[in-house]
C-alpha cells in the first residue's frame, strides 16, 4: 500500500493532498497538523469529493503521528508562512522550533521515507530536517526549484508573448535572495532566451522571478502563495513514486558546480532513492559564479540555524 503524509494541514499542506488525491496516484494520503478539528475536516471534505472526482486515494486527518506510519513520501510544510514585509529569514527561529519536533517524530514513525521539505526558509530548513532525521542525505531534499522555474517560465512567456508551455526555465541556488535564474539554460519555441529576450528585459524577469514569492505575499497580504507551490512538490512527490525526472531541488551537494556540503538548488535526478544524481549543467561563468555566491550564503546561515538547533530539540 503507497502512503504519502502531509505535515501541516495549512494552505500549502491542504492544497497539496488534494492535488494528490485528486492525481490518484497513491492509496492513502494522510494529513497531520497540531490544531483539533483541522486535518479531520479537511480529509472528511476531501473524501467526500471522491463520490465526484472518482479517485480512489483515501484521505485520513489526525493530530497524531500513528496514522502516518510507513509512508513512502512526508511532505513537511508545518510552520509560519510570511506576513509583507517579511523575509524568509524572519521565519527562521519559529520554523526551526517546529521542523526539528516534526522530524523526529517522522524519523521515528516512517524511517524509510523521502522526505521533502518545503517550510522557509527553505535551504535552511531542508539542512535543519537532514540533521534532526539522520537519514541518508539523498532522501531529504527541498523543494524550491520547480517553484521558482514555473514563476521565470510564467514571466518569461509574458514578456515573450508566447504561451508558457512553449518555454522551458530553470533556476538554481537558494529560495530566498541569492536566487539563481539561468537565461542561458532557458529556451522560447526551442530557442535560447537571449537570442528572444534583449538584456534588459531578461534583468527584470530575473528580477521579478527573484521577488516572485513577495510579489504575491503583498497581494494577499494574509499567507503566501500555495497554487503553483503544492504543484511543484506534487511533481516531486511523482518523480519519486511514478517516473524518475530532472528537475531543480535543494540538494546536498558533492561537489558539483565547485560546492560541497551545503543543501542548494541544483538540477538532479529524483526517483525511487530520492535524489539519486545531480546534473551538473553547462553555466556561464557569471551563473556559476551567482550559484557559489548562494552556496556561501546558505553557509553563512548554518551557523545560527545551529544556534537555534538545541532550543528547537527540545521542543520535539
Ligand atoms: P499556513 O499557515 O497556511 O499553514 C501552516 C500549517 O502548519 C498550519 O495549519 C499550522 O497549524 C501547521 N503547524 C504549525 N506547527 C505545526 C506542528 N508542530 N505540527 C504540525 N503542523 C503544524 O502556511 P502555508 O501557506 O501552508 O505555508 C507553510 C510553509 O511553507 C511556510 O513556512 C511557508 O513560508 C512555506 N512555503 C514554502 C514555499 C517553497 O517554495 N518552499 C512556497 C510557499 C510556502
Ligand atoms: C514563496 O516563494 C513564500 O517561499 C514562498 O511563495
Amino acid at each position: 500500500m503507497s502512503k504519502v503524509t502531509v505535515v501541516g494541514a495549512g494552505r500549502y499542506g491542504s492544497t497539496a493532498a488534494q492535488r494528490l488525491a485528486e492525481l490518484g496516484l497513491v492509496d492513502e494520503v494522510v494529513i497531520t497538523d497540531v490544531v483539533e478539528g483541522l486535518p479531520q475536516g479537511l480529509a472528511l471534505d476531501m473524501n467526500q469529493s471522491r463520490y465526484l472526482e472518482r479517485h480512489p486515494t483515501r484521505v485520513t486527518g489526525t493530530n497524531g503521528y500513528e496514522e502516518t506510519e510507513g509512508s513512502d513520501v512526508v511532505l513537511l510544510t508545518a510552520g509560519l508562512p510570511r506576513k509583507p514585509g517579511m523575509s524568509r529569514m524572519d521565519l527562521l527561529e519559529a520554523n526551526a522550533r517546529i521542523v526539528t519536533a516534526v522530524t523526529r517524530r517522522v524519523a521515528e514513525t516512517s524511517p524509510d521515507a523521502v522526505l521533502i521539505v518545503v517550510t522557509n526558509p527553505l535551504d535552511h530548513m531542508t539542512t535543519l530536517a537532514a540533521e534532526v532525521s539522520g537519514f541518508p542525505r539523498e532522501r531529504v531534499m527541498g523543494q524550491a526549484g520547480n517553484l521558482d522555474s514555473a514563476r521565470f517560465a510564467h514571466f518569461i512567456a509574458e514578456a515573450a508573448g508566447v504561451d508558457i508551455l512553449e518555454v522551458e526555465a530553470i533556476t538554481l541556488g537558494s529560495h530566498g535572495e541569492t536566487m539563481v535564474p539561468v537565461p542561458s539554460l532557458c529556451r522560447v519555441r526551442g530557442r535560447p532566451l537571449p537570442q528572444v529576450l534583449d538584456a534588459a528585459t531578461i534583468a527584470e524577469v530575473v528580477r521579478r522571478t527573484r521577488e516572485g514569492g513577495a510579489e504575491i505575499v503583498g497581494l494577499l497580504k494574509t499567507g503566501s502563495a500555495f497554487y503553483a507551490p503544492s504543484s511543484a512538490a506534487v511533481k516531486m512527490i511523482r518523480a519519486v513514486l511514478e517516473r524518475g525526472q530532472m528537475m531543480p531541488v535543494c540538494a546536498w551537494t558533492a561537489g558539483q558546480y565547485g560546492v560541497s556540503g551545503v543543501y542548494l538548488g541544483v538540477p538532479a535526478w529524483i526517483g525511487r532513492g530520492g535524489v539519486e544524481e545531480i546534473l551538473e549543467l553547462p553555466l556561464t561563468a557569471a551563473e556559476a559564479a551567482e550559484l557559489q555566491a548562494a552556496a556561501a550564503s546558505v553557509r553563512r546561515f548554518a551557523d545560527e540555524l545551529h544556534s537555534l538547533a538545541p532550543e528547537g530539540a527540545a521542543a520535539g
